[in-house]
């Protein structure tokens, strides 16, 4: 063998090496958990043959402990780059079969180049997370590296996008870089976030609680709110991903991508005409109006176990990527609070900071009144949508379906939070408040002194329902733009969306608001 083919046979040997990460017993063991390692998750993520590793000879620097006897090439984390439907990803995924993925002063460096070249080039970057926190042995030298990643989390908000699959432990300080990235996506049975694990609660509070309970999938995605998928298994985790990146630009300055649409944009759906029922006291089920309408009724539902008063999710129109919010009327009657409010702020705030537009459909009879709400501060929770709405300036279309009234209404992209095309179905009823509640305040003494109460009430709020139950008084006024039959729904929101393709609107210069938190 010469030397040159010597040192090429080290270098096919090594990167061998490397590949084994922690070592056949640990990805059995991995395996035996019902987890995939690294990188068979890189590969089952990416597109087929497209990963280019970094960094797979970095070994951790660590002499404490007995670890300067340990080194494993690449240490606990896969990093580089690679494409999903053809288009640029950067992407680290933490090797639990590596010192249970800790985290190490070297890994935290590979993950920074990572975020740093995807910054330069504009392209998300994607974290698969499965680690036991930070590296012990490591001591400040782990947490350091923790805050250079959390430090470019925040850099990057808003300018690429960030997605989190959390597919084992997160634990400790370490769940705060998946909560500053846009989305988060946890597996059911294998995944678990928390600040402390189970045998710190039980010492500090005494609470007996499983990892499952404290911090699995379904508590966060229908108690918390932390994360915004929950998947069946690990792989559906991964497709949810290639799945949610399909709907996003590269980068903050990039239009959202476009696909060819085969579905008639002039499609009538008359089914929309009879779906708002008599009484409106009685509900129908939202997710018919957004199937209905949007491309091949194809919804990809964010956050969908939480807060389920109201809708968000990505869907096409005519092949262009929107964000859809909506109240659902099945569910607390469609009652704004705190958690649907700020579940739906966020979602807003994202689709604005890349571009996404936005098209909201509007039944919602107001805010949940009450101590608990008002002890949860739905008043900031409200103001964080409001403060969304207000501050977006992607194109914007409302289609009111029903009632929308007080707080509520000017909430739910109204005209005046610069709304661009604001239209209703002739079953809206755009007011104050409604019929039962206006008549009491307004006629409560009359309603007293006259001799049947009952039946003044009922002729009063018959007069109010026909003044004000409508949306013609709101397009009088031009702050709806028209009355659209429901059936058509899906060609006026798409003319309108086509009308608003060219949109600029730019903020006042400031060095960033202050959005009631
Ligand atoms: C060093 C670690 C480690 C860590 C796990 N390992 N966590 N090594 N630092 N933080 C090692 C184990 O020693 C073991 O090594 C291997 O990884 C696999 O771990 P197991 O315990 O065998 O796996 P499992 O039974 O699945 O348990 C997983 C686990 C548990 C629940 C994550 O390992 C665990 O509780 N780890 C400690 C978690 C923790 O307290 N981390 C620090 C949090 S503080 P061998 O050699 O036996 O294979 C923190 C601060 C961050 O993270 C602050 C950021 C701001």
């Amino acid at each position: 063998m010469s030397t040159q083919q010597a040192k090429i046979q080290e270098l096919i040997d090594k990167r061998a090496e490397a590949r084994l990460g922690g070592g056949e017993k640990a990805i059995d063991k991995q395996h035996a958990k019902g987890k995939y390692t690294a990188r068979e998750r890189i590969a089952q993520l990416l597109d087929e043959g497209s990963f280019e590793e970094l960094d797979m000879f970095v070994t951790h620097r660590c002499t404490n402990f007995g670890q300067e006897k340990k080194h494993i090439l690449g240490d606990g984390v896969v990093t580089g780059f690679g494409t999903i439907d053809g288009r640029l990803v950067y992407i680290f995924a933490q090797d639990f079969t590596v010192f249970g993925g800790s985290l190490s002063e070297t890994m935290a460096l590979k993950i920074c180049k990572v975020m740093d070249l995807a910054m330069k080039m504009g392209a998300p970057c994607i974290g698969l997370n499965d680690s036991g926190g930070a590296r012990i042995q490591e001591g400040i030298n782990a947490l350091a590296g923790y805050a250079e990643i959390f430090q470019r989390n925040i850099m990057a908000s808003g300018v690429i996008p960030q997605i989190s699959a959390i597919l084992g432990p997160c634990a400790g300080g370490a769940v705060y870089s998946p909560a500053l990235t846009d989305f988060t996506i946890m597996a059911k049975g294998i995944s678990y976030m928390f600040l402390t694990g189970p045998s710190v609660v039980k010492t500090v509070t005494g609470e007996d609680v499983s990892q499952e309970q404290l911090g699995g999938a379904s508590v966060h995605s229908t108690k918390s709110g932390v994360t915004h998928f929950a998947a069946e298994n690990g792989e559906e985790a991964l497709m949810i991903i290639r799945k949610l990146l399909s709907y996003i630009p590269q980068n903050n300055m990039e239009e959202t991508p476009l696909q060819t649409c085969n579905d008639p944009i002039d499609r009538l759906e008359d089914a929309l005409n009879e779906i708002i029922p008599e009484s409106a006291k009685m509900s129908y089920d939202m997710y018919d109006v957004i199937g209905a309408v949007i491309d091949n009724g194809e919804f990809l539902e964010v956050q969908r176990d939480f807060a389920k008063n109201i809708i968000v999710g990505f869907a096409r129109f005519n092949g262009q990527a929107v964000g859809i919010v909506a109240n659902q009327p099945k569910v607390l009657a469609g009652v704004l609070d705190s958690n649907a409010s700020r579940k739906a702020a966020r979602f807003v705030r994202f689709c604005d900071a890349f571009n996404i537009p936005l098209v909201t459909f509007v039944d919602v009879p107001g805010f949940l009144p009450g101590t608990g709400q008002e002890y949860n501060g739905v008043i900031l929770h409200g103001a964080k949508l409001l403060y969304a709405y207000g501050e977006a300036t992607v194109p914007k279309v409302t289609v009111t379906l029903r009632k929308s009234y007080g707080g509520a209404h000017i909430v739910m992209s109204c005209k005046q939070l610069r709304g661009d095309i604001n239209y209703a179905w002739p079953t809206s009823e755009i007011a104050v408040m409604g019929a039962e509640g206006a008549v009491g305040v307004l006629y409560a003494r009359e309603a007293k002194e006259h001799s049947d109460p009952a039946a003044f009430k009922k002729e009063k709020e018959e007069e109010y329902r026909k003044l004000f139950a409508n949306p013609y008084q709101a397009a009088k006024y031009g702050y709806i733009d028209d009355v659209i039959e429901p059936r058509n729904t899906r060609f006026r929101v798409i003319r309108a969306l086509q009308m608003l393709a060219t949109k600029k609107v730019s903020n006042p210069p400031k060095k960033h608001g202050n959005i009631p938190l």
